[in-house]
């Protein structure tokens, strides 16, 4: 095992869901899987990780869903929480902890930073002009009013951010706008009176730290982004209170009939969840070994609809909180998954739901299609032709039949054991070697968080096998020479348990079920629970992970000869063709409901 005096420590932070709908298969490849990777990765390579998110409860998105479905917000809440809480820990997510932003820890955290801001002048009262809806006789917060983008021209904008080109903006800067809850535009501007954080007074230091010398690693359009909003010159005050009754509240007098706005407190889960994290382990201080040693890697795994509020804003609230909390390391946003050729839309219902999906396939699947072609710098379509593909194709061909056919070979021929190899010849030590090189490689990539790569050269491993099978074809040694084939088939064991652990992070419950068909007892996939947490504001379950027994670590290991192997089966299963027609006979029937 790697000395833990040696190993870095990664907070892991993943977008924080709105509680107010599924995740479809766009948020999964752009948000979800690839920080699981990474951290399965990091930890077996003796690493200290934490992963945190959870349900992103506030604001208008919630209320505007609740309001549509006609059930209470804290309904709402309680439904897709659970949802997303059942649905992650199915396709593997290892959360330290996903947990949610109606906790007493997450108001108090809030309030926390807020006093913070306030002490530290960066925050100011100030009247705003708002949308008022004179029929609804309200004002008109984020996600209540629709229009036409100002930057992008995209007609159904909305009031916070546009769907279309990623910008925020004012609400009152928005063309021919609309009240989403009566649809008229009857809407003129009122002054309301508002808190504001001064985003102009941290440009400095964002620029400073951007410019830090420390950023090759950041994407470069990740990059190019929060440089040119830093160096712009640009960066205004943006209200951080809303005019609405959902929320948290405000920690000071005079502002009771409004609460904090859901970004300015749902970044915040990052620090709120570690702190709630580190207390749920039995040492409530430990938060501050994450977030106050500048030794800590944190990365932000997230669409990039959310560069932003990560890159630029969360960098400046923690700027502004003055006690030296530790600026993001990385930020390895994603771009977009079509899905067959559209992009994904949850409002005209063009989407795959990320529960729909596992109530008929299995998860691995799915973390190998979505990665081998993930959105990492460009936008990338997701089609069921293409999945029934690399499942048989890849999965099923080239990955599975190689440890199925290998281990059903050995566990026939060979006493259900692993073979004593002979002499290894110049074929053999070079898949060996090819075998042991893979760590590095691969493990590169994964640092560097490319993961479509990093999956491809673990891949290439299997490729090499299954040549190397072909050229040695031990089922004809066997006939001639025993003694051949058992160095062969010691050798392919070997690679297919190298490869285990190579795929581990991408593929981790077939990877388990190989560790088992290996004669192995331990656990290689980690703890994976729910647990139902109580406080002053209630119950709530949350996913928890523990991957302290892990059994594996990132090393070209050896396996031992004469280790009892266990009966094999299939890895992964052949998708039948036409299963590509019913799906996409599926998306368009729930499309032309929705229309
Ligand atoms: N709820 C937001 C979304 O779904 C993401 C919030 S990420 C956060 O787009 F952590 F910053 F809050
Ligand atoms: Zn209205």
């Amino acid at each position: 095992m790697p000395n833990p005096s040696d190993s870095q420590r990664y907070l892991v932070c993943v977008a924080w869901p709105y509680a107010s709908g599924d995740r479809h298969l766009g948020h999964v490849a752009g948000a979800y899987l690839p920080p699981d990777i990474f951290a399965r990765y990091q930890r077996l390579r003796g690493n200290e990780v934490r992963m945190v998110s959870g349900s992103d409860t506030h604001g208008t998105p919630v209320t505007v869903a609740a309001a549509h479905e006609g059930v209470s917000n804290a309904d709402i809440v309680a439904y897709y929480h659970a949802r997303f809480v059942q649905a992650f820990k199915e396709l593997g997510l290892s959360f330290d902890l996903f947990t949610h932003t109606d906790t007493e820890n997450h108001w108090n955290v809030t309030h926390e930073l807020f006093l913070n801001h306030l002490e530290n002048g960066y925050l100011y009262r100030d009247t705003q002009s708002q949308p008022f809806c004179l029929i609804d006789q309200r004002f008109l917060a984020d996600r209540y009013i629709e229009g036409i983008c100002p930057v992008c021209g995209y007609p159904d904008a909305r009031g916070d951010q546009c769907d279309n080109c990623g910008n925020i903006y004012d609400a009152t800067e928005l063309k021919s706008p609309r009240c989403k809850i009566c649809g008229q535009s009857q809407i003129e501007v009122r002054e309301t009176e508002h808190f504001f954080f001064d985003l102009g007074k941290t440009s400095p230091d964002l620029a400073d730290w951007l410019n830090d010398g420390n950023k090759d690693h950041w994407r470069q359009a990740v990059f190019n982004y929060a440089k040119q909003q830093a160096e712009s010159g640009e960066l205004r005050g943006r209200a951080i209170t809303r005019d609405i009754d959902w929320g948290i509240s405000i920690p000071v007098e005079g502002y009771e009939d409004k609460v904090i706005y859901v970004w300015y407190d749902a970044v915040q889960g990052y620090l709120s969840a570690t702190r709630e994290v580190c207390a749920l382990e039995g040492r409530p201080d430990a938060w501050k070994d994450w977030w106050l040693d500048p030794a800590v890697r944190s990365l932000y795994f997230i669409g990039k609809d959310n560069i932003p509020f990560h890159t630029i804003i969360w960098p400046a609230m923690l700027i502004a909180d003055g006690r030296g909390l530790n600026l993001p390391y990385d930020v390895p946003a994603n771009e977009y998954l079509n899905i067959e050729d559209k992009k994904i839309s949850t409002s005209r219902r063009w989407s795959i739901d990320l529960p729909d999906f596992l109530s008929r396939y299995d998860p691995d699947p799915l973390r190998y299609a979505l990665t081998i072609n993930a959105p990492e710098t460009r936008d990338v379509n997701f089609t069921w032709d293409e999945f029934v593909r690399r499942n048989n194709d890849e999965l099923v061909a080239t990955w599975g039949n190689l440890a199925n056919r290998v281990l059903g070979f050995a566990y026939k021929r060979f006493d259900g054991r692993v073979p004593q190899p002979g002499e290894f010849d110049e074929i053999d030590r070079a898949l060996l070697a090819e075998s042991e090189a893979a760590f590095d490689r691969v493990g590169e990539e994964l640092d560097a968080v490319r993961l479509k790569i990093a999956l491809s050269k673990a891949m290439e491993l299997a490729h090499s096998a299954n040549r190397y099978l072909n050229e040695k074809a031990p089922w004809t040694q066997y006939k001639e020479d025993p003694a051949a084939a058992a160095t062969t088939i010691y050798v392919a064991l070997q690679v297919i348990d190298r490869l285990k652990v190579l795929l581990n992070p991408f593929l981790p419950f077939t990877s388990q079920q190989l560790h088992a068909y290996l004669g192995f007892d331990g656990d290689i996939f980690g703890d994976l629970y729910t647990e139902d947490v109580t406080d002053a504001r209630g119950t709530r379950p949350v996913l928890r992970y523990d991957g302290a027994n892990l059994q594996a670590s990132w090393q070209p290991a050896t396996l031992p000869p004469g280790q009892a192997l266990r009966p094999p089966a299939p890895l992964f299963t052949k998708l039948d063709e036409e299963i590509v027609g019913e799906e996409r006979e599926r998306l368009r029937a729930k499309l032309s409901a929705a229309a």
